[in-house]
């Protein structure tokens, strides 16, 4: 069997789907590994380090798919990279299928079947294989870096002969995989955190990271396989009072807060913000899925009252090498799973499989 390893094409991506020390797990299962020219280049792996890992190198994206049995990519293809697909070919990448209809009606199109890393279902089997987590593990970490950069403020207690210098005040929404590598991170930057989110079992977790978790008082909010599902208009009121101290004292708020299948909620409106310190910073993690706070906007630093509202949409691409090592890694283990005795063996009762497969084109199935 053979696989491709394509080159991004998004603009601002520096990630690649494999990295080199992937490519002899993939030679394990049967694969023979072409890698599209500079894939690696942006997040610091080179081509001689696949050659010498065991990979080719391929000119350009055609000729990396042309015969290949396989085609992995970080982010969904390009109209012309679609274009490029055979009949019987398999897709593998992030296609965030429910928002890209038109694209799977191209895949389907095409004759090939698709999986989308996305789609990873959230139960402890797949967590090894959960591109999503991953990369918001690593984000939670960078969203506090970002905010620290932004910040005309240091973050631990210091004592110099100059006076003392105060710890920085945090407030984390969302205690999913991004707010919680958020507070560790915060922390062991010597922040004082809180943080707050509206499934319950969330005190636990951020009491034992050190710190503290705002409850609200409601029972207005339903979760279903891990996720949060919608909340009342109610929850988010008294989420608004239960904050809004913490808000005004913050230094730095990130906000991570996502439903899933669902837009972003707002959690900040204007005149919250408006209730925050001047000099204070928030970072929108949600900004892609149209931002936590009223103001936010995708890629921007927008200024509203003293207050600096950063929208990043691509923290992982911030930090390509760890990002992509972990990216690889999710999915050299997915084809594991996918694979037995050299040959795709897809279990059509396995949820692994029947989430992520969302194209389904059966003479590649055979
Ligand atoms: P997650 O699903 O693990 O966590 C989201 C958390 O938000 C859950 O714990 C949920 O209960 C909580 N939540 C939902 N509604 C809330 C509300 N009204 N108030 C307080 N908490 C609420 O998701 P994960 O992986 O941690 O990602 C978080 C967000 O960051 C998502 O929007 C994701 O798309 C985004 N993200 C952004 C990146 C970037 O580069 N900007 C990179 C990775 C993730």
């Amino acid at each position: 069997m053979k696989l491709a390893v394509l080159k991004e094409t998004d603009a601002g991506e520096t990630r690649v789907a494999i990295v080199p020390k992937s490519i002899s797990k993939l030679k394990g299962l049967g694969f023979e590994v072409i890698v599209q020219s500079d894939a690696g280049k942006n997040a610091a792996f080179a081509d001689d380090e696949y050659t010498k890992a065991g990979a080719s190198i391929a000119s350009s994206a055609a000729e990396a798919m042309s015969g290949a049995d396989l085609i992995i990519k970080v982010n969904p293809p390009t109209k012309e990279e679609v274009g490029h697909l055979k009949k019987g070919q398999i897709w593998m990448s992030q296609l965030f299928h429910r928002l890209n209809e038109e694209l799977l009606g191209d895949l389907k199109n095409a004759g090939v079947s698709a999986f989308s890393l996305d789609a990873m279902p959230r139960i402890s089997r797949a967590q090894s294989m959960d591109v999503l987590s991953s990369q918001s593990n690593l984000s939670g970490y960078k969203s506090v870096i970002t905010g620290a950069d932004h910040l005309g403020k240091i973050f631990p207690m210091l004592m110099t002969a100059a006076g003392t210098v105060t710890p920085a005040k945090v407030l984390i929404f969302g205690v999913g995989v991004a707010g919680l590598q958020a507070i560790a991170t915060a922390k062991r930057l010597g922040a004082i955190v809180q943080a707050t989110d509206v499934r319950p079992e969330c005190k636990e977790q951020t009491e034992s990271l050190g710190a503290k978790f705002i409850t609200v008082e409601d029972d207005g909010v339903k979760t279903e396989g891990g996720y949060a599902k919608e909340v009342t208009a109610e929850y988010l009121a008294k989420q608004k009072e239960a904050v809004n101290k913490s808000l005004a004292q913050a230094d730095l708020v990130i906000t991570t807060a996502l439903v899933q299948g669902a837009k972003a909620p707002i959690l900040i409106s204007k005149e919250q913000i408006e209730l925050m310190k001047n000099g204070s910073v928030i970072i929108d993690m949600a900004v892609a899925k149209g931002g936590n706070t009223a103001l936010s906007k995708p890629d921007e630093v927008v200024h509203h009252n003293g207050v600096k509202i950063v929208g990043v949409s691509n923290f992982p691409a911030q930090i390509p090498t760890n990002s992509s090592e972990l990216l690889s890694r999710n999915i050299d283990t997915f084809l594991g799973h996918l694979i037995s005795d050299g040959k795709f063996n897809w279990d059509m009762e396995d949820e692994i499989t029947t989430g992520t497969l969302v194209v389904n084109n059966q003479t590649a199935t055979a």
